[in-house]
């Protein structure tokens, strides 16, 4: 894809469009709040373990909540490229000050920052993979996979696409199910909301080529340890 049409950090490091994303975050997190818990749980750490994780693209720090919240003696870095989305997270990270720092990265460069230390004991990414070029989650992979301790852990909490459009068509209709109002507002949507919904699919790619982007960077123990329609979460550890 040509460059200019990748909206990806015009979208993310635009106040008005973080903001609005911001004012929708609690009834979103009302739906994943099973999932983000679910991570945390996923993690092989006991509950009184001192760890330290890194959350990708953290945005304003739904992932690292639950798995601070679970992993009391857990420490979080979390990485994002939009200072709007990491000056919002400082709000929501507040029960955690003290066991938590945001550091600016920009996943889609390949150049990480000091900041982050060479030997993680676990990576997380939730709904920000799928918005990197292919090469550069392939590249984000092995990069994770180069941070992390040996038995360190990978997961990642995204939408995938499918290449059946029978299957399309069935997770369409159930998620109409529960949200009725979902068929509308896909036929109405105001420009912002069309250019957000472009940026959220443009790089969504089948499942199959992303495990197989994490067993080529050399993970093992992956599994698709949760999914529903096209929300998944996959992961796998560095061989200890
Ligand atoms: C949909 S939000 C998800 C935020 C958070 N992980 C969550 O689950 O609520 C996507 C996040 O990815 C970040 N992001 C997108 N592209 C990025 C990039 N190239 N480098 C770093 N962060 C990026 C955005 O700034 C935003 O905070």
């Amino acid at each position: 894809m040509d460059q200019s049409t990748d909206t990806n950090a015009a979208i993310w490091q635009s106040g008005e469009i973080v903001r609005a994303w911001a004012a929708e975050e609690k009834k979103r997190e009302l739906n994943r709040a099973a999932q983000r818990q679910f991570m945390a749980v996923l993690l092989p750490f006991g509950e009184q373990e001192a760890f330290t994780f890194l959350d990708l693209g953290a945005g304003t720090g739904a992932a690292s909540r639950a798995i601070l919240g679970l992993h009391q003696r857990s420490t979080a870095i979390l990485a994002d490229f939009s200072s709007e989305m990491m000056a919002a997270g400082e709000h929501e990270m507040q029960p955690f000050a003290g066991r938590y720092r945001y550091v600016e990265f920009d996943m889609s460069t390949g150049e990480w920052p000091a900041a982050i230390p060479g030997a993680l004991d676990a990576v997380v990414t939730s709904m920000c993979v799928h918005h990197l070029p292919d090469e550069r989650k392939q590249g984000l992979f092995a990069e994770i996979f180069g941070h992390l301790v040996p038995g360190g852990w990978y997961l990642n909490y995204d939408p995938v696409r499918t290449p059946d459009p029978v299957v399309e068509g069935a997770w369409e209709r159930v998620s109409d199910y529960y949200d009725p109002d979902a068929a509308s507002r896909r036929l109405h949507r105001t420009p912002e909301q069309q250019a957000r919904y472009d940026n959220h699919v443009r790089y969504v790619i089948p499942l199959a080529q992303q495990l197989e982007y994490l067993r080529s960077a050399g993970f093992r123990g992956i599994d698709v340890y949760w999914k529903q329609l096209e929300n998944v979460i996959y992961g796998g550890c560095r061989p200890a």
